[in-house]
């Protein structure tokens, strides 16, 4: 099977990596891709947010499934032209990714659905506003309806800077502050079966001990020593069946990756939000231990059939990812800057710690940032200790000036705090 992927960070370079690692992949093209992708796929330049050069781009390869990675294609129904074209397609159509595309939205499908999250109103004037912060008090928890990769949200005990933001956007979410420790749980669906993926942990905040600003993500792990065993079953059953249902009755059957982000509150599970896509960094680590070939398993959903696969086969393995990111981020970050050390890596490290590209770019023989997250270190040991320690160790060979990462991923879980 010929496989083309959309997208073009490290989410997409595991997703490559995996696919590459596949006997039934027989050709890997990925669309725009980096320097790291380049690697294991053929390349192609393409507008990612232009459906009808996404699908011609998928026929003119013969591309036998097409894996779209980034929300924002999928919201500008990248999957819906790709379909019309007859062509299998990972991935939801622009009705059911407004799941991710409207907060608003996916507040609307978890009331009908019964899904437990956080109480919240949908704003649009300032009257609005400052009654929906008074009505829930501090930490204020306020979300840009609309996608921001991560970074519309604020949470914050200043009601002055938790007003600002808020009067910033055209519409908001202005909702009650989720208390506990966030898990990221990925499903797989067909818009009808569901199958749950091992749930991994997020460091959303930039700087160490969870300070400084939201990001798009600075490190992940897997599995959750601390986790309840029942918690995916748990999920499953309160929030990614009812919610794959609820859209299935809609008329908008929601195929390809349901993430659910969730708090494990005092008072139970509740989910802070949806997105339609597999998590970035969560995926590195997750896919670092999925055993089972990734092609079928995302072909089945794409055709509807995933009840005949059999069940995933996952590595006792734990898995680490530390993100890499250039100076500012994530404010305008700096790009251009030449990075060093990933040969060092290949040879010294692999194939337990190995470098996912998220923003660089070739340039002549060297590899340079292109983006705000650069690359995304990934480890797998027997425990979360030992691919932390690995990873770490990887990270200490990359030179990339201004560069920053966390040095606190997967510290509290190895510890078993
Ligand atoms: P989101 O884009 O909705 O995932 O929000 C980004 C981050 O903001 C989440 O990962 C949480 O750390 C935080 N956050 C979002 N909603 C809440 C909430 N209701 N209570 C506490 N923190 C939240
Ligand atoms: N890791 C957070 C996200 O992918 O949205």
């Amino acid at each position: 099977m010929k496989v083309l992927v959309i997208g073009g960070g490290a989410r997409e370079h595991a997703l490559c990596r995996s696919l590459s690692l596949d006997p039934d992949v027989s050709a890997l093209y990925c669309a725009p891709g980096n320097a790291g992708i380049a690697e294991v796929a053929e390349l192609r330049p393409v507008d990612a947010l232009d459906g009808a050069a996404v699908a011609a781009l998928a026929v003119e390869l013969g591309a036998g499934l097409v894996v779209v990675g980034p929300e924002a294609p999928l919201v500008a129904g990248v999957a819906d032209a790709v379909r019309a074209a007859g062509i299998p397609v990972f991935g939801p159509s622009a009705e059911a990714a407004r799941l991710e595309g409207s907060k608003a939205f996916a507040k609307d499908v978890m009331a009908a659905a019964g899904v437990p999250t956080a109480r919240s109103y949908v704003c649009t004037t300032a009257e609005e506003v400052d009654a929906a912060l008074d009505a829930f008090g501090a930490p204020y928890v306020v979300k840009d309806d609309g996608l921001a990769a991560g970074k519309g949200v604020v949470v914050t005990e200043d009601r002055a800077v938790a007003r600002d933001h808020a009067l910033a956007c055209d519409r908001v979410v202005i909702e009650e502050y989720l208390d506990g420790p966030e898990v990221s749980l990925f499903a797989i669906t067909d818009g009808v079966t569901v199958l749950p993926l091992q749930p991994a942990q997020d460091f959303k905040r930039a700087l160490d001990g969870d300070q400084g600003p939201n990001t798009g993500g600075m490190g992940a792990y897997s599995p959750l020593p601390w986790a309840d065993p029942k918690l995916v079953d748990e999920v499953m059953e309160l929030v990614l069946q009812p919610t794959v249902d609820e859209l299935r009755h809609r008329g908008t059957p929601f195929s390809g990756l349901l993430y659910a982000g969730l708090a494990i509150t005092s008072r139970g599970t509740r989910v802070i939000e949806f997105n339609a896509r597999f998590g970035d960094p969560e995926t590195q680590v997750v896919l670092a231990r999925l055993r089972t070939p990734l092609a079928g398993v995302l072909l089945n959903a794409a055709n509807g059939t995933l009840n005949t696969l059999p069940a995933l086969n996952w590595s006792d393995d734990a898995a680490v990812t530390v993100v890499i990111a250039s100076h500012n981020y994530p404010g305008t970050p700096r790009t251009g800057d030449p990075i060093e050390g990933l040969g060092e890596v290949a040879a010294e490290d692999a194939p337990d710690a190995y470098v996912l590209h998220a923003g660089t770019r070739r340039e002549g023989d060297a590899v340079v940032s292109a983006g705000g997250r650069v690359l995304s270190v990934t480890a797998t040991g027997s425990d979360l200790a030992q691919a932390r320690e690995k990873a770490y160790k990887a990270v200490g060979r990359i030179k990339l000036d201004g560069s920053q990462h966390r040095t606190d991923i997967a510290a509290k879980a190895a510890e078993g705090r």
